[in-house]
């Protein structure tokens, strides 16, 4: 009988609702996706996303922040203790401590919700539509002491629409996050990203062809 394929074992920080944790908590589900979720750690007891991981069987522990180091050095131990071989940031609201980056580095990931390098930091969303821009996203990336910043791994391209306000576009870029965050991690357990400097080069992954145009055609002059 063949041997069930080694899973690559993740631990998950979140701060709130949880919803990219149970993105990645569906995807595990199936026996053939690379990775498993060891432990999930919360630095917010009433996080939503620590029911999701009750519910799915998945350890999971609040960590309290006496200071940015306290809370990093207990973080650190107790992923070490649970076997992670990567740790996956998912709505971590916190600054991490530049020793647990340096520590967990090209082994630590994060998603955000524009297409960064642009609208870094807080309300990513807001600052799109303030923007003006046609298109955002988000983006999955390794991290780096600088906040959202490091090599991309993995980016969704989302419109914006002419009626959008923060929370619609909000939800149509979480709805890509959903997809994009578990294919980012497969393709770390696959063992198929390589970081060259500030770039990461996949192995076995073609880009798309096409261009998005937004609007996407001109539609006929009212006064016409
Ligand atoms: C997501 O939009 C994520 O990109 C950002 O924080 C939000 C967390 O949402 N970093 P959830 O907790 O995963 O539902």
């Amino acid at each position: 009988m063949a041997r069930p394929r080694a899973q690559l074992k993740v631990g998950v920080l979140i701060s709130g609702r949880g919803s990219n944790l149970q993105a990645l908590i569906d995807a595990a589900a199936d026996p053939a996706y690379p990775a498993e979720i060891v432990l999930v750690i919360s630095n917010r007891p009433e996080a939503p996303g620590l029911a999701r991981a009750a519910h799915a069987g998945i350890a999971h522990r609040t960590l309290a922040e006496p200071t940015r180091a306290l809370f990093a050095s207990e973080a650190d131990a107790a992923l070490r203790q649970s076997g992670a071989e990567l740790v996956a940031l998912a709505g971590f609201m916190r600054i991490l401590d530049t020793a647990f980056v340096e520590a967990w580095r090209d082994r630590l990931v994060n998603i955000h919700p524009s297409l960064l390098p642009a609208f870094q930091g807080l309300h990513p969303q807001r600052q799109a539509l303030a923007a003006g821009v046609r298109f955002s996203g988000c983006t999955v990336h390794f991290v780096r002491a600088a906040v959202d910043s490091g090599p991309i791994i993995a980016q969704a391209v989302v419109p914006v629409h002419g009626d959008d306000d923060e929370a619609r576009l909000s939800e149509r870029i979480l709805a890509a996050e959903h997809r994009l965050y578990p294919m980012a991690v497969r393709l770390f357990a696959e063992g198929r990203l390589s970081i060259r400097d500030n770039t990461v080069a996949i192995s076995g992954a073609a880009a798309p062809e096409i261009a998005l145009f937004n609007p996407s055609q001109a539609l006929a002059s009212a006064a016409g």
